[in-house]
């Protein structure tokens, strides 16, 4: 089974048990959510009334492909279910994400989900986090003076380049990439990176994830519930 068969089946996984007739879904953005997106076309082919808040405008794009109906996160009080890939997860259900650049509209509509269920192929499962550059959104204004608070920290940073130009997320905010020796203490980090001014969000989702669905080393999916 290779990545990509990996992430198929954890992305039909999770669509399969956490996704029902009449339920509005938070729809994740990358590679993995491409396959939830997939399945929740054929349910609604097969009968099921279906409709989605998308974390970023690719997933947006995708979700009309497959024909689910958007609605705005500001029309929905609560999401029944967001479900989301990760760049790693540990052993506490802790995750950096941000990779695809979406982690804001992420860590929002995932706040707004009953359950937050993320997919995860086997390379994103990780003792300790850190190994991949953490993403932060910080506004374009004083965007190198951000850069530089961000750098006291401990982490060497790069800001998120795109066809040589800097990239701009969908909120038009641009992405540093921190690289840290390794993250000890996430909670603390999170809190620390949210506090420098003119940082919008982090990549750091702390006591988020409710369900984890994930392959192992011997490429068997397991579906694993949040102890907190
Ligand atoms: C996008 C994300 C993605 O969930 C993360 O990058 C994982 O992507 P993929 O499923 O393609 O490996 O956080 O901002």
């Amino acid at each position: 089974m290779d990545r990509l068969d990996e992430k198929a089946l954890v992305g039909e996984t999770a669509a399969i048990q956490y996704v029902k007739d009449g339920m509005t879904v938070g729809l994740g953005t990358g590679s993995t959510a491409y396959y939830v997106i997939k399945k929740m076309g054929e349910m609604i082919k097969e009968g099921m009334e279906l409709k989605g808040v998308a974390t970023s405008k690719a997933t947006e794009k995708l979700a009309r492909e497959y024909g689910i109906q958007l609605v705005d996160i500001n029309e929905v009080e609560e999401l029944d279910v967001a479900i989301d890939g990760a760049d790693e997860i540990d052993a506490n259900f802790f995750a950096i994400k941000g990779g695809g650049g979406a982690l804001l509209r992420e860590k929002i509509i995932a706040s707004a989900a009953k359950t937050f269920v993320v997919v995860a192929d086997g390379s994103k499962k990780v003792q300790s986090l850190g190994q991949f550059p953490l993403p932060v959104e910080v506004v374009p204004f004083g965007y190198k003076q951000t850069e530089r608070a961000i750098r006291k920290l401990g982490c060497k940073t790069e800001m998120r380049f795109k066809d040589d130009k800097l990239y701009v997320t969908d909120n038009g905010n641009y992405i540093v990439d921190c690289s840290f020796p390794s993250i000890q203490n996430p909670s603390q980090l999170h809190e620390t990176l949210n506090n420098i001014v003119g940082v919008v969000e982090n990549g750091l989702f702390i006591h988020m994830v409710d369900v984890l669905i994930s392959v192992d080393k011997q490429h068997e999916i397991s579906v694993d519930i949040a102890k907190r």
